[in-house]
């Protein structure tokens, strides 16, 4: 507990899955918390639930897709909480899948667009304002899938994801003088709406649990605890990684 005590944290992806769970986490860990997503009765509810427990947040729904969208959650983070401490930029989407023969330019572009161009937007106006007040530390989201496991069909989504690797590395690298970490996490599979939709059957759900060295797929708290350690001073001299929490998925062959 108490582990975020005073501090101000933006986490996007915040209407579901593991936006959700990391919201709900930074607040019982102390944060005050601006969620974003598209899905404002979510988001709302989100709030609510915090509110419950004894935490404190506000929402701000809109598309990561608009700069002005991020700008929008830096300002209502200052408006509101007075700083900006910690950036969860987690909103994502898998885009188009299937043979990559036939994905459209379009499909592949709305990937990158979501998935990697909105989280440079992001970090640019939430690192603006956290080295206002000393530094700060912000997560993105990329997955094991296009660094260490590949997948037939999701081309999109595996370039886009791990262009977030690369983005971080150059983050880290460019701000760590100001006191600001980048780190990536990259989860294994996630029992979320993005897993189910893309895992529809039980033979689907079967084959992606037998992937992962601990047989099962992870909760969204899981991944939520992982990046608590990336958000809190527990990870202080940490900075430019690309973090594996795939229940070693990326080491078995069985
Ligand atoms: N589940 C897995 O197995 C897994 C594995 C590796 C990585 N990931 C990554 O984890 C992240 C979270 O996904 P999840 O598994 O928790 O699935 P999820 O429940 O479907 O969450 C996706 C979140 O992204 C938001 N989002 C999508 N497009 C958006 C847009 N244009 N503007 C604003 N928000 C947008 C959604 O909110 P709205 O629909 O309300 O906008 C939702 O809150 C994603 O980046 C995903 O790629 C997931």
């Amino acid at each position: 507990m108490n582990r975020l005590n005073g501090k101000v944290a933006i986490v996007t992806g915040a209407s579901s899955g593991i936006g959700r769970a990391t919201a709900k986490l930074f607040a019982a860990e102390g944060a005050k918390v601006i969620v974003g997503a598209r899905r404002q009765a979510e988001l709302e509810s989100l709030v609510a639930e915090i509110k419950a427990e004894g935490g404190d947040a506000a929402a701000l729904a809109g598309d990561v897709r608009s700069e002005e969208y991020h700008k929008g959650l830096v300002a209502l983070a200052v408006e509101r909480f007075g700083r900006l401490d910690i950036a969860f930029n987690n909103a994502g989407i898998l885009g188009e899948a299937g043979p990559s023969t036939g994905v459209s330019e379009a499909g592949f572009a709305e990937a990158l667009t979501v998935n990697l161009t909105a989280s440079f937007l992001a970090a640019k106006h939430q690192i603006a304002e956290m080295v206002k007040h000393g530094g700060g530390s912000v997560i993105f989201t990329s997955t094991f899938v296009g660094y260490s496991f590949a997948f037939p069909g999701v081309a999109a989504y595996a370039a886009s994801k791990s262009g977030l690797i690369g983005l971080t590395q150059a983050l880290a690298a460019e701000f760590g003088p100001q006191h600001v970490r980048v780190n990536a996490v990259l989860p294994g599979a996630v029992d979320t709406d993005m897993y189910r939709e893309m895992n529809d059957t039980p033979d689907k759900q079967d084959f992606i649990t037998n992937l992962h060295a601990l047989k099962r797929v992870a909760a969204p708290d899981e991944l939520a605890r992982s990046v608590l350690y990336f958000a809190s001073d527990d990870s202080s001299f940490v900075t430019g990684t690309a973090s594996l929490v795939d229940g070693g998925a990326s080491i078995t062959r069985t």
